[in-house]
């Protein structure tokens, strides 16, 4: 399979993140001649420190909002392409108050989009299987690139909307851009408002997991750095105009993850409470990767998620520092909502 695009100068928005700064350390251990620019309003989900380590001659930060039009054009004039991870990415908060998941999802997709249409830049869209909305426990299918869209929150129906956007942009402007859809991650650098990393700082601090509903829920979990490796193999050897789904098999359900997050710190498979089940709840997603996997020959390294999870488990472990500030008012907010 022949590389079909070179990029040298990468903007990265949203770098700060969780998916984001995972992405930046997976190009610059594996791409060396690349440059990246960071893009990153710095909001609560954002942090330097998980930039940290990386050398200023690989990489810019630059704090800034993906909606704006100035900056935007400016640094994607400055670069050949631009992998767009920014968004508002928490289900739970776009409940609370859906304004900054329309502003930044919507808003700042579309000035994006402008500037690579302006400059000519590879855009590569991050987006989510949520857009798909969700399937029965029983049913015996998976979301592939044909599945109609049917998002059930304000969190991935914003993330639906810039799925159209670059779309039409594509279409009508053609603009040079691809998509791709990815299951849940985990891995280092995850707020800990997020279900696996809530978990084992609860447990941490010595605070019962919670569970929500009946705990039934799927989810298809892919390690972080496998969803870096799909992304890049998308960008360099993507078709223009195409959508890829991403996924690594991994379909577990709630109480499943949760009972081997307390296995594996040493807890009884009981040790949770039940709470407030999430409005309009999705029950399970699933992703079926093969055009990804047969068409751009991807194949995710963390097949095996005890291990995965293990890793994960001690990176909260020893980096307490990192998640301690964000507890109490993590934790605040959900006690709230009676989560
Ligand atoms: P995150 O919330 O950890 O990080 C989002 C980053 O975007 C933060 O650094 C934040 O400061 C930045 N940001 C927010 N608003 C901004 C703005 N207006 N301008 C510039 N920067 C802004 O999110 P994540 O979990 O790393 O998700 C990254 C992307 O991956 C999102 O597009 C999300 O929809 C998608 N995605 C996430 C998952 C998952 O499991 N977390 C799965 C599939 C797709
Ligand atoms: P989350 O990490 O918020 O991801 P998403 O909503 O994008 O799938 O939640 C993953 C699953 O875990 C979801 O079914 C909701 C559930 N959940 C809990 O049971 N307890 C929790 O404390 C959280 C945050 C999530």
């Amino acid at each position: 399979m022949a590389e079909s695009f070179t990029p040298e100068r990468v903007v990265v928005t949203g770098g700060a993140g969780f998916i984001g700064s995972n992405f930046v350390h997976w190009v610059m251990e594996n791409q060396p001649g690349v440059h990246v620019t960071v893009l990153d309003a710095l909001t609560y989900a954002g942090n330097l420190e998980n930039l940290k380590g990386i050398p200023d001659d690989r990489m810019t930060f630059v704090h800034g909002d993906v909606c704006d039009t100035e900056l935007v054009d400016r640094l994607l004039s400055e670069n050949d392409a631009c992998v767009h991870f920014a968004a508002e990415s928490h289900n739970d908060n776009s409940i609370v108050d859906p304004a900054p998941f329309v502003r930044t999802n919507v808003q700042g997709t579309y000035t994006l989009l402008e500037a690579a249409r302006k400059y000519d830049v590879r855009f590569h869209h991050i987006s989510t299987d949520e857009v798909y909305g969700d399937l029965a426990l029983d049913d015996p299918t998976r979301f592939t690139e044909e599945t109609p869209y049917h998002p059930s929150s304000p969190y991935s129906s914003t993330k639906a909307s810039s799925d159209m956007l670059v779309r039409a942009w594509t279409r009508t402007y053609g603009i040079r851009a691809t998509i791709s859809n990815c299951s849940n991650n985990y891995g280092p650098y995850q707020h800990i408002e997020k279900f696996i990393p809530r978990q084992i700082t609860n447990i941490l601090c010595g605070l019962s997991p919670k569970l929500y509903g009946d705990g039934l829920n799927v989810r298809d979990w892919i390690h972080t750095e496998d969803h870096s490796s799909a992304v890049w193999r998308i960008l360099t050897c993507g078709r223009v105009g195409e959508t890829y789904l991403i996924g690594a098999d991994g379909e577990k359900n709630n109480i499943d993850v949760l009972r081997a997050i307390l296995e594996g710190m040493g807890k009884e498979p009981d040790d949770f409470v039940w709470v407030r089940d999430r409005p309009g709840h999705d029950r399970r997603y699933a992703i079926d990767s093969s055009k990804l996997c047969h068409e751009l020959g991807w194949k995710p390294k963390h097949i095996d998620f005890a291990q995965g999870l293990a890793a994960t488990i001690r990176w909260y472990q020893d980096n307490e520092a990192w998640w301690s500030p964000l507890k109490k008012a993590t934790e605040a907010k959900y006690a709230k909502q009676g989560q």
